[in-house]
């Protein structure tokens, strides 16, 4: 399944307006389709790399390593594409729907919380970890909002791993939460410098080894604008160039 015909799916399944289990199900159903093929992904980093005005469309956010693949104009869904550069985690953190998530390419983990006090303390939150689990290429999971789908998600290797997530509307308005376990202590995001070109890349590069197709065409980074072949090439065999925690 490529992306158009799961957009176009998942427009319908909202369109019939399951209850959440049934939601959730339907969704991750949709989604291990989308995961089955990652060559559609390949052609979508190929214009995201050099198409300016397709870049522009899809800003950055809180997160550095997050692609934005689509937005249903009545901003019912979203599709969101994370690139792992390595088997770190990004930051604890909620969000503001539901979700599904999957792994595209290679496996991915995801490491969920439960909170343990009220919420009433501003900055305040005691969080205990209450699973660990990994996804194989083709796997899903879900997402709830708020408290309920406190996580962590990462690589599990030393190569970059792509994952994909399918968020609903917003039932708070606003930016998420980054929690900090330890320190019991949590704080509202705000935007960091993002590299996605440079993971854009990379992430290029690992799908050509894997589908054996050339993506990273010399005439594609001759398109390019220097400065970013001079940093992919830079960070070509660093482990965590992106500072994705
Ligand atoms: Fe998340």
């Amino acid at each position: 399944m490529k992306l158009e015909e799961f957009c176009d799916c998942f427009n319908r399944l909202l369109g019939e307006r399951p209850k959440s289990p049934l939601l959730l199900d339907g969704g991750q159903q949709l989604l291990q389709e989308l995961l089955r093929d990652p060559t559609w992904f390949a052609e979508f980093l190929q214009k995201f790399v050099v198409n300016p005005e397709f870049t522009a469309d899809r800003p950055a956010s809180v997160f550095n390593n997050e692609i934005r693949l689509y937005r249903s104009p009545d901003r019912s869904f979203v599709i969101l594409a994370y690139l792992w550069d390595s088997r770190n985690l990004c930051p604890v953190h909620d969000h503001n729907a539901w979700g599904v998530i999957g792994a595209l390419l290679h496996p991915m983990r995801e490491v969920k919380y439960r909170r343990l006090d009220d919420g009433r303390a501003e900055g305040f939150a005691d969080l205990e970890q209450v699973s660990d689990l990994g996804f194989q290429a083709g796997e899903t999971g879900i997402v709830l909002p708020l408290d309920k789908g406190i996580h962590q998600t990462g690589g599990t290797l030393d190569r970059l791993s792509i994952s994909l997530g399918v968020y609903g509307r917003s039932i708070r308005q606003g930016l998420i939460h980054f929690f900090d376990p330890a320190g019991k202590r949590f704080l509202r995001a705000a935007s960091r410098i993002s590299f996605r070109k440079v993971l854009a890349l990379k992430a290029l590069t690992c799908l050509e080894e894997t589908l054996g197709e050339k993506f990273l065409t010399s005439s594609l980074l001759q398109a390019l604008p220097p400065d970013l072949v001079r940093e992919f090439q830079r960070i070509h065999s660093s482990p965590n160039p992106s500072g994705v925690a």
